[in-house]
């Protein structure tokens, strides 16, 4: 099992209709090629991690660098995994431009600049560490904010 994860940015300020249209054809090719994962949005950035079989996830990903809806793609974490970590979503979203999760995650934990690539590159693991942060509150709250409406 392998994970990657990267940050990017929009190349446009996407819309709601736009980030379903894309979640919605992800998640379909995502369980037909047994990936997993999450992808957070904030101000015209994502953040994605990809988990499968690495000769899986490495052609989507190269697939996805090429994308025209995002630039400046930028690889923070790829490396082999014991196991996955996002094993419930073939995709989940979570939008933290309309959440409270960042208000929640506080200060404390090593990611000042949220969602900032140079504070990312410089701090790879602090992706993980927000995305199993966001990951682990869906878990414990009823309503699924990776399915927008
Ligand atoms: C930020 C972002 C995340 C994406 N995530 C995925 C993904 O998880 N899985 C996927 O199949 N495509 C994803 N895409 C879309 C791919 O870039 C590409 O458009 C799609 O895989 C093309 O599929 P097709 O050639 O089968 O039509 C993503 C695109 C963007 C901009």
């Amino acid at each position: 099992m392998f994970h990657l994860a990267y940050i990017s940015k929009a190349s446009h300020p996407m819309t709601r209709h736009e980030l379903v249209n894309l979640l919605a054809k992800a998640k379909g090719k995502n369980e037909r090629n047994g990936i997993t994962g999450l992808l957070l949005h904030k101000n015209g950035r994502f953040v994605q991690v990809l988990e499968g079989e690495e000769d899986v996830v490495r052609p989507l990903f190269d697939l996805i660098r090429q994308d025209h809806r995002h630039t400046e793609v930028t690889i923070l974490i790829e490396e082999s995994i014991a196991q996955r970590q996002f094993f419930d979503w073939s995709m989940g979203f979570h939008d933290l431009d309309a959440s409270d999760i960042l208000g929640l995650y506080g200060n404390s934990k090593p990611l000042g600049k949220s969602l900032d690539i140079e504070g990312f590159k410089e701090n790879p693991g602090a992706c993980l560490t927000l995305l199993q942060f966001v990951r682990d509150l869906h878990l414990t709250r009823t309503t699924d904010q990776s399915r927008p409406a």
